[in-house]
């Protein structure tokens, strides 16, 4: 990731506009531009991320952007399509700004790590695990809002008759968000079908409508330079079925679920399973307190999050891509796919944020190593998101700096157009507290009947080591442990997919990362336990009992099974609290009374 040349964009596009939009390969735009200049990296001359201009506008929904369509969704697959094509080795290129997350094991605009020697050195500058994840990516995503430059130089191409509306366009484009967590009737697809389709239809800006490769489906390196991306970030080591280090090496374009080709309907499944379970976990971390600290990461430093973490919940999402890119961190961000989904995971931060304004980041030590962080740092809010620049000068991102998100130049529709607590609560309860298969739109308030007699909520505490398999090279190898009642059914392919399949937690793995280190990582059993009750094998009052007997767990990845004794520290606790049900849908329901623990789930 070394930059030999920084470039704008805008400057470019104006010449060579055409040619990225007919074709992928980007190594002819940048020989027509005469504005690619050498710079050397240093204070004065570092690259200044600054997020998008022209005023505060939302991050939508992407569903929500492709249904509005028009001139806005023409031009961000447009602007997305500039961007993938831009060249590799330009600083600000979608290339680059994607291998700061992981490979290439290089500095970005100057910033550099710690040596060969190191284990952080082959992590990337993403600090997983630790305190800073959540504001990290904050100005990660400012940064790929450098989209916008692009869209406005395309919008500038546009004939008089549309200008004035593509270049409002420009203004307002951001990010979209990926709502993984969405209700969703069961035809409709987890992930979008124009995310997944091969080829998107646009208009360009001299009239001719045309069929493109999808720049939402996939990002084609051009070229795929194996001294930069290659298989030893993707490796398994011991783990099940040693496909990465090829999917990595080989593929020279982003790949999904799958070895060879994307495979996205394999990818639906894997993620509409989780959906019930994953909208529990979600509901109960944005509507119960906790600190900051706890919410936002896996870290092991502070008091330990009970009622979940937003990365823990994030995570399953990167490994039900597996073995594509998405799944090994090394290289998950070259997939488009990534940035939708961490727009989303910094919208729950958000919504977080809003309804508990009073808690931030709180001092932690980093129990883990990234590219720029030595294990064992003290980390705070003041800590240098590196290596992310504010201004030229070398100044650098921080957490305080990132607080609020207006500053950055976006919002989200629930905290939009005049959002009061009770506006944004009502939201996040009828988005997220009821069934996962009723379309619910964030405009609806109306809560689903929800209320059940129980007030009593059971959860399964599965303490999860998020560096604990082995992977036989000095690192950590991802899986994902599968919550079921009563045994499993089928081989393990078929397990998640059988009836009684409750819910995932997951590990991503690191690389010479090992560690006995649990973060709880809690499994709601309601929708579980009302199904078992309604079915008349068992009450309320024995809820407990029948759950410490029958729950069971197992370990894969891929559908391949991994030896629960390969992960010795991984425990798994039955426990309850007492819910004090809401009286009204503005107001969340309250745990309250603290965790009664019933012992451990052998199963
Ligand atoms: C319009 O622009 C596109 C993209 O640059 C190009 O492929 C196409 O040939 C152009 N159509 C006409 C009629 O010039
Ligand atoms: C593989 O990629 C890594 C990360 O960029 C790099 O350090 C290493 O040298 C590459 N290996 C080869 C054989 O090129
Ligand atoms: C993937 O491609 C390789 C060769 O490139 C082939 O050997 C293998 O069988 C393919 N795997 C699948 C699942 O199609
Ligand atoms: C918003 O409402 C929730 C739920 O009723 C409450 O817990 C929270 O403290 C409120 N936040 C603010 C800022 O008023």
């Amino acid at each position: 990731m070394k930059a030999t040349s920084i470039c704008v964009a805008s400057l470019f596009m104006n010449i060579g506009y055409a040619s990225p939009i007919a074709g992928r390969d980007a190594s002819e735009i940048a020989s027509y531009s005469p504005f690619i200049f050498e710079k050397r990296q240093g204070p004065g001359s570092y690259y200044a991320i600054t997020g998008a201009t022209g005023g505060v506008h939302p991050r939508v929904e992407i569903r929500d952007l492709e249904k509005a369509g028009g001139e806005m969704w023409n031009l961000f697959l447009l602007a997305m399509t500039a961007f993938q094509a831009m060249d590799q080795g330009v600083l600000d290129s979608y290339y680059q700004i994607a291998g700061i997350h992981g490979m290439p094991w290089t500095s970005w605009d100057g910033v550099e790590g710690s040596g060969a020697d190191i284990s952080g050195s082959q992590m990337g500058y993403c600090p997983h695990g630790q305190a800073l994840f959540g504001t990290w990516h904050r100005p990660y995503l400012i940064l790929f809002e450098n989209l916008q430059k692009v869209a406005a130089s395309i919008a500038n191409t546009f004939p008089d008759a549309t200008r004035d509306k593509y270049q409002d366009a420009a203004t307002k484009i951001r990010i979209p968000y990926w709502d993984w967590a969405k209700s969703l009737p069961t035809d409709q697809p987890v992930v979008p079908t124009f995310v997944s389709t091969e080829k998107a239809t646009v208009t360009f800006p001299n009239g001719t409508t045309a069929s493109i490769d999808n720049p939402l489906y996939d990002y084609n390196f051009h070229p795929l330079d194996h001294t930069q991306i290659n298989g030893t970030g993707c490796t398994l080591g011991t783990g099940p079925s040693g496909g990465l280090p090829s999917v990595c090496d080989n593929s020279l374009q982003t790949i999904r679920a799958a070895l060879n080709a994307s495979d996205h309907d394999a990818l639906n499944r894997n993620l509409r399973r989780d959906l019930t379970s994953r909208r529990a976990s979600l509901y109960a971390v944005l509507s119960q307190y906790q600190t900051f600290t706890q919410v936002i990461s896996a870290q092991t430093c502070a008091t330990l999050a009970r009622v979940g973490n937003l990365e823990s919940i994030h995570n399953p999402i990167h490994n039900a891509f597996f073995p594509g890119h998405m799944s090994p961190s090394s290289v998950a961000a070259y997939d488009p796919i990534f940035w939708f989904h961490h727009a989303n995971v910094d919208r729950q931060i958000a919504l977080f944020q809003a309804v508990f304004p009073d808690t931030y980041l709180e001092s932690c030590e980093a129990a883990t190593a990234t590219y720029t962080i030595q294990t064992g740092t003290s980390l705070d809010s003041n800590s240098a998101l590196t290596p992310f620049h504010k201004n030229a000068a070398g100044d650098f991102w921080t957490s305080s700096s990132s607080r609020n998100i207006v500053d950055l130049g976006y919002t989200y529709p629930e905290l939009a157009n005049g959002a009061t607590n009770e506006s944004i609560v009502a939201s996040i309860k009828a988005q997220y507290s009821g069934p996962s298969d009723i379309l619910v739109t964030t405009s609806k308030t109306q809560l689903q009947s929800s209320t059940t007699a129980a007030t009593e909520l059971y959860l399964a505490e599965v303490k999860l080591p998020l560096y604990g398999l082995d992977d036989g090279d000095n690192g950590a190898a991802p899986y994902n442990v599968l919550l079921f009642l009563g045994e499993p059914k089928g081989d393990s392919n078929d397990w998640a997919f059988g009836e009684n399949f409750i819910g995932t937690v997951s590990s991503l793995g690191g690389r010479n990362i090992q560690m006995e280190n649990t973060t709880p990582a809690p499994i709601d059993l309601s929708a579980t336990l009302a199904k078992a009750i309604s079915a008349g094998v068992t009450t309320n009052e024995k809820a407990k009992d029948y759950l410490k007997t029958n729950l069971k767990y197992r370990l894969e990845l891929g559908g391949v099974e991994i030896e629960k004794a390969k992960v010795s520290a991984l425990k798994i606790y039955l426990i309850s609290t007492e819910v004090e049900i809401a009286q009204s849908d503005d107001t969340f329901d309250r745990w309250v009374g603290g965790f009664k623990e019933h012992g451990r789930i052998e199963g």
